[in-house]
């Protein structure tokens, strides 16, 4: 049977990456009506032999392993493809998959997974309920399970060159809020204190984030946080104030780490004022998770007991979360005996039962997957050139007058400080998305107004998955720079600079003869990279 399928699987393969690369270029060009024609019935030809393919080898299946009943002519077909199952929500996955090849997006936090990672989360380890651990489970049928969960475990430790003999790792965390959490309610009591960047300095909500009205993020509801923040004069963390304020405030622990902070984190001086107060130093590298497996960034392990990240940002794989522990020799006592890190045990019923139930396998096999990739030359030159590319915008900015929150990048992500030039990152935001950029309004250290924030962050981790190189990010800069300018323009307009909420009326009902011609150029442009 073996021989019979495999040329066909083969020929069924080849017949579908030739679909996908016509549908990729009918997206691209424009064609004159007989080209079209041409093409359709290309498509047509191709499409109708795969599934004559597809079929000959679903038959062939059924006569292999399945009896008679399942075989019989009203046997269920759950093997449609979607396209044919469900054609609306098909369209909406269609139409999102244009959006993002005719986009250029530079949302710091996004980026375009492989198809090896897709493949995995549409398996069908999807399917299976694994409650527990390796070796460990409530229910049965887990062999394969385990040994996906345990090829996980073995590669995270690998891609971020640890030593399995003083970490491990738990590869349920559904993302990366529940990772940090998990975190929290492993290794804190519940109003423990806890001490993390700002949110509108760089920091994330499970940072324990509140403000004067509310403890928004559940970090702050259920244990006690005080933020430390940036120099505003600088843009870069304020140690001495952390330093000062820990020795008031007493954490049990304090996390490093930012959704919006464009430079190194001393992780060192972090790690410095922990050990002064006794507390957990946590690093939550989500945003540089790929650049630190690439050596492309700071190496947080050295000096943290704990390390989470989501797998979505940098480190390109699904949208799911990771925890690192410190496990064997803590410390040796006074007494000469050695002293053990019990953070295993901890993390491990935090995540479950504590906080989840059976854990996503499909995310968990395409987790290892990327994982796999991270650990390849390929990933080492894609995190370079995120940087480069990110060095690149920041300097093009920077030579068209803008000011750069902190004066530059290490990593991934720029902070666009807009405050000088007269109009917000609201709004800037705003027009770039209707040409096509999507990037993120983000405050800026000083910022007054948390809902018109003075800034935006942009990211490059996404685009350089696409292939962008350094002169491409040129060609964004000005890009970036006439969305700016077409902002202010209409922002001079009296009903449009009241309120952001009129301005985008305005943006929208005035066919702006300049949005429409960056909308044309950028998506040109944006269409001529391919996507992973
Ligand atoms: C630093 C940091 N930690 C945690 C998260 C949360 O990740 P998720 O959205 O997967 O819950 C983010 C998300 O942007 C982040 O930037």
């Amino acid at each position: 049977m073996e021989t019979v399928c495999s040329p066909l699987l083969k020929q069924y393969r080849n017949i579908l990456t030739e679909l996908n690369n016509l549908n990729e270029k009918l997206v691209i060009v424009s064609l004159s009506d007989d080209a079209k024609k041409q093409m359709d019935e290309q498509v047509k030809v191709l499409t109708d032999a795969a599934k004559t393919i597809e079929g000959a080898i679903e038959k062939a299946k059924q006569l292999i392993s399945e009896p008679a009943a399942m075989s019989s002519a009203n046997a269920c077909d759950w093997s449609l493809p979607l396209e044919e199952s469900d054609p609306e929500l098909y369209a909406i996955i269609k139409k999102e998959k244009e959006r993002q090849m005719k986009c250029l997006e530079m949302i710091a936090s996004e980026n375009f997974c492989s198809q090896a990672v897709r493949d995995c989360l549409g398996s069908c380890m999807t399917n299976k309920y694994s409650e527990g651990y390796p070796g460990a489970r409530y229910y049965g049928g887990n062999q394969f399970i385990d040994e996906n969960e345990l090829l996980c475990q073995k590669r995270a430790l690998e891609a971020f060159h640890l030593d399995p003999e003083k970490w491990g790792v738990n590869v349920q965390p559904l993302s990366g809020s529940p990772a940090n959490i998990a975190v929290y309610l492993a290794l804190l009591k519940p109003h423990d204190r806890l001490m993390g960047l700002d949110l509108s300095h760089g920091g994330h909500l499970t940072h324990g984030y509140m403000t004067k009205a509310k403890r928004v993020s559940s970090s702050s509801v259920f244990w006690e946080s005080m933020p430390y923040r940036l120099d505003e004069k600088s843009g870069l963390i304020d140690y001495q104030k952390l330093a000062e304020n820990a020795a008031l405030f007493l954490p049990k622990l304090i996390v490093a780490g930012f959704s919006a902070y464009s430079r190194t984190v001393d992780f060192k001086a972090i790690r410095k004022v922990c050990d002064s107060v006794g507390a957990i130093m946590m690093t939550d590298m989500a945003h540089v998770g790929g650049l630190v497996a690439a050596q492309e960034y700071a190496d947080p392990f050295e000096c943290s007991d704990i390390v989470t990240t989501t797998t979505h940002k940098t480190l390109r794989g699904p949208r799911a979360g990771l925890i690192f522990y410190r496990k064997g020799v803590k410390c040796v006592d006074k007494d000469g005996k050695e002293v053990m890190y019990d953070y295993e045990s901890k993390i491990n019923w935090a995540v479950f039962p504590g906080l989840q139930g059976g854990p996503h396998q499909n995310a968990i096999a395409a987790v290892s997957t990327a994982l796999k990739e991270a650990n390849s030359d390929m990933f080492k030159n894609y995190a370079k050139q995120v940087r480069k590319n990110c060095q690149v915008l920041a300097d093009g900015l920077i030579s068209k007058g803008y000011d750069i929150v902190s004066g530059g990048t290490d990593n991934h992500l720029v902070l666009l400080d807009l405050r000088k030039t007269g109009i917000d990152g609201a709004r800037v935001d705003f027009v770039l998305e209707q040409c096509n950029i999507t990037l993120n309004k983000n405050s800026v250290p000083g910022d007054l107004k948390p809902f018109v924030p003075g800034g935006v962050r942009i990211g490059t981790a996404a685009l350089t998955s696409r292939g962008l190189k350094e002169k491409d990010f040129e060609k964004i800069v000005d890009f970036i720079d006439e969305g700016v300018k077409i902002a202010k323009e209409i922002n001079k307009l009296p009903e449009a600079s009241t309120t952001v909420k009129k301005f985008k009326e305005v943006c929208l009902n005035s066919n702006n003869k300049r949005i429409a011609d960056l909308k044309e150029k950028v998506e040109a442009f944006a269409l001529s990279f391919p996507m992973p």
